[in-house]
């Protein structure tokens, strides 16, 4: 059987993975990162393209951030739309001259993974972790297998930055959890296509046909999501129809939408999920392995960097200064900024789809919303502050 030591043993290189991969390099602290799938797989997989302050800044630190400075888009502002009537919510005043930067979530994954390799660093592909064990005791262990063969990563603690549907949180000891889910009845059909956007920041839109946003990814490549049936296929739609509704939905007189060749399309369910409890002896869980947010406001990919922190800060915390106080803490310490998350992606989920008839009580509110951010600063920066990222410093 394979066998290999480590301090920390990291299960799932995502983002969440990765970037504490490279943290804990950074402050001298060993890890191997095992992943079940190839790395072909991992670095073409589709999803995020909105990255905070917080999370730009963390990439620069560690010193991965020259492509996503070079090919990344900082955005200043975003356009709110609510029935065509399309406003702008300016960051730079209301938040202290934060931002955000589109760039899409397999190139940080590409950046993090060669970077990664480039230090000689051991990341095994198409090696799924099946079991882990001994997370109670200072010798946990990891078995895994790759080729046919079975395998174990022997290290002092486990993060398990194994997604959604990994074996992390499958594993935490029954009852040492609380679980909320809110599952909605709505579902976003994603497309990326070879088009210049229409925009020059990201539009959220309600419209009576239902959602939907433009984001983008380069000059030359589009990104475009619209609200469907939560049961809806993307095999349901031609490029046609959905351009037609995208059109419809994004609309504002003098304003046109421009089509080009969609060359990815796929459905994500909504949904809010988490769990209160994040660890369980020498077991973390980071990322979507312990919460998913619905993407409205893109704050998944964040929320995951944002976990990375704080055990990076508890497990420097023990191997240098022999202080547990930091990790014993490290879920009550994360959940913090996951409730926050919550709360904003269910508001921008919850303000911009269409869940109820024009004219419905539901309807009113959403449309009282929106008048609101238009008249008052105070609305605006909330949201404002709260899209771009609140500081380490203001939620700790
Ligand atoms: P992941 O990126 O899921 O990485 C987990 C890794 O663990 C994967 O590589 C997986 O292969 C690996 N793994 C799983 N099980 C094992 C095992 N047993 N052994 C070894 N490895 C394992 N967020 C947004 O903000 N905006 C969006 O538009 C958006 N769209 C999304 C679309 C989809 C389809 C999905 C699934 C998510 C989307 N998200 C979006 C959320 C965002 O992408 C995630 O929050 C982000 O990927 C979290 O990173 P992570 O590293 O925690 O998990
Ligand atoms: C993107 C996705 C989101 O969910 C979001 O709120 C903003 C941008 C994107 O994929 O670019």
């Amino acid at each position: 059987m394979k066998k290999i030591k480590t301090q920390v043993g990291i299960i799932g290189a995502g983002p969440a993975g990765l970037t504490l991969a490279l943290w804990l390099k950074k402050h001298g602290i060993q890890s191997v990162i095992i992943e079940h799938r190839s790395r072909e797989y991992v670095e073409a997989r589709v999803r995020a393209g909105l990255l905070e302050q917080n999370t730009v800044d963390i990439f620069e630190d560690l010193g991965v951030a020259a492509r996503l400075k070079k090919e990344g888009q900082e955005h200043h502002g975003v356009y709110l739309s609510f029935n065509g009537e399309r406003i702008r919510v300016p960051f730079g005043e209301l938040t202290n001259g934060r931002n955000i930067t589109i760039y899409g979530q397999q190139e940080v994954v590409k950046d993090l993974t060669n970077a990664w390799l480039e230090a000689g660093e051991t990341l095994l592909f198409e090696a799924p972790a099946t079991q882990i064990v001994d997370f109670d005791s200072d010798h946990p262990k990891i078995y895994f297998e790759q080729n046919g063969e079975e395998g174990v990563l022997e290290c002092d603690f486990v993060a398990a930055c194994d997604g959604f549907h990994g074996i992390g949180r499958k594993t935490m000891p029954k009852g040492s959890f609380n679980e909320f889910t809110v599952t909605y009845p709505y579902a976003w059909l994603g497309i990326l296509a070879n088009v210049a956007p229409s925009t020059d920041e990201l539009i959220y839109a309600y419209h009576e046909r239902g959602f939907a946003l433009h984001s983008l990814r380069s000059e030359k490549v589009s990104r475009l999501y619209i609200q469907v049936p939560v049961d809806d296929k993307e095999e349901n739609w031609t490029d046609e129809q959905i351009w037609d509704e995208l059109s419809i939905r994004l609309g504002t007189p003098g304003w046109e939408l421009k089509r080009g060749p969609i060359f990815e399309k796929s459905v994500t369910p909504m949904r809010s999920y988490f769990i209160d409890n994040m660890q369980s002896g020498r077991l973390f869980l980071v990322g979507d392995a312990a919460h998913i947010v619905p993407p409205t406001g893109g704050k998944g990919l964040n929320l995951a960097v944002a976990d990375v922190k704080h055990l990076v800060d508890g497990l420097v915390a023990h191997y240098k200064e022999k202080s547990d106080d930091l990790l014993e803490n490290y879920s009550k310490i994360a959940l913090k900024r996951i409730w926050r998350a919550q709360d904003f992606s269910n508001f921008m989920t919850t303000l911009f789809h269409k869940s109820d008839e024009h004219g419905s009580f539901t309807y009113q509110l959403q449309k009282a919303k929106f008048d609101y951010i238009k008249t008052s600063k105070a609305y605006a920066t909330t949201i404002a502050e709260n899209y771009v990222g609140l500081g380490f410093e203001v939620i700790q």
